[in-house]
């Protein structure tokens, strides 16, 4: 019903809007007064932490773009190895699990079969699992050692936004807690992304304030075929991202590349007018990423592309080769997808409602898949 959308058209489009206090949620508790962190929630031993020598991750979907960020933050803030893995390939290509493996089983709903057939195959080889997970009591949490929480809150539209929002911040919780366990994170750094994760609320609100040209832009795409994504470093999993929200809500053949691989192939298909959304690292973290990035953008634009691009504000560098630009809160580079994510959600979503199409509902597609 209306009231249950809270005054919104969609459920997608109150989870889109709920989506700083989500994150907030799924901060709170979880940092004590000092502003340090506490998951003694985590209920594996200090001793499994330190000895873990590999950390796998598995999911599907949407989750499966959050552990690929994880990835980026795992490998950054412990040192340790980490490997991501849709759900659906993992146990039938007998990976290598030990004791000293330890499994982080992403999930929503806590009941997506392929992630739980994962999961149970790297329980039988000995690894421990970690569970993030939005849904109390579920499944996956059940059958894993240990789990975090996502508070994201019921999300009901089948497209998942604020859950992955929500993952992200529980994945760099637990980056930062095995590198306080492991000793390769001390205090003051931890304490220093702590606070960048406590503002994080604010700036997601502030870009949720700036995305009516985002909508107007959407509309005006709505009879392309096609629109490609680039990105890089953890902008990649965000172009991931939003070419999958494209499928699943506007039905357009969509693809997100990583920018670097454009030389590649993915050039070949760069033509006139086709839409190509970038998102725009940082230029002040890894410099040498942003200007690459901005030569990608001169170079597909040379070739007839209609460039969209994600950058930070203030990114100056951008504006000749923008055809139309969304500006971002500047973060530190790792937590980047929280705020870039965003206008993508809104840009499918507003694209799925000027094609006519079901926005909550997309055919084909189930909230959570229970069958593998
Ligand atoms: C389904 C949904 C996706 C979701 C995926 C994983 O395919 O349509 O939106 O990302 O399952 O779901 P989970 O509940 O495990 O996060």
């Amino acid at each position: 019903s209306a009231a249950e959308k809270g005054g919104y058209d969609y459920f997608m489009l109150k989870e889109i809007a709920e989506q700083p206090k989500a994150v907030a949620d799924t901060l709170l508790g979880r940092i004590d007064a000092e502003g340090s962190l506490t998951l003694d929630e985590v209920r594996i031993p200090a001793s499994v932490l330190r000895e873990a020598d590999k950390v796998v991750i598995v999911a599907c979907g949407t989750a499966f773009h959050a552990g690929l960020i994880a990835k980026y933050a795992i490998e950054h803030w412990t040192r340790m190895p980490c490997e991501v893995e849709l759900a659906s390939e993992f146990r039938y290509r007998d990976p290598i699990l030990d004791r000293r493996t330890l499994v982080i089983a992403i999930s929503q709903s806590g009941e997506t079969m392929d992630t739980l057939m994962a999961l149970r195959h790297a329980r039988e080889q000995g690894a421990k699992v970690l569970a993030i997970c939005n849904t109390n009591g579920s499944t996956i949490p059940r059958e894993s050692d240990a789990v975090l929480y996502t508070h994201a809150g019921p999300e009901v539209a089948v497209a998942s936004t604020k859950a992955f929002l929500t993952q992200l911040v529980a994945c760099y919780l637990v980056a930062l807690y095995l590198g306080q366990r492991r000793g390769t994170k001390w205090g003051d750094e931890i304490r220093a992304v702590i606070r960048d994760l406590s503002r994080i609320s604010c700036e997601v609100e502030r870009v949720l304030e700036t995305m009516e040209p985002v909508r107007a832009l959407a509309r005006s795409l709505k009879d392309k075929r096609t629109v490609l994504f680039l990105g890089r470093h953890v902008g990649y999993p965000v172009a991931l991202e939003g070419a999958l929200k494209l499928k699943e809500l506007a039905y357009m053949h969509a693809e997100g590349f990583a920018a670097g691989e454009l030389k590649h192939g993915p050039i070949a298909l760069i033509e006139e007018d086709l839409p190509v959304v970038v998102v725009v690292p940082s230029p002040r973290g890894r410099s040498v990423l942003h200007d690459k990035i901005v030569s990608n953008i001169q170079e597909i634009r040379a070739r007839g592309a209609r460039t969209i691009v994600i950058a930070e504000e203030g990114d100056d560098a951008v504006v000749p080769y923008a055809d139309h630009l969304i500006r971002i809160p500047a973060t530190p580079t790792l937590l980047q997808p929280l705020v870039a994510t965003v206008p993508l959600q809104v840009f499918a979503c507003e694209l799925a409602t000027a094609r006519g199409n079901e926005v909550d509902q997309p055919r084909n597609l189930a909230k959570s898949v229970t069958v593998e």
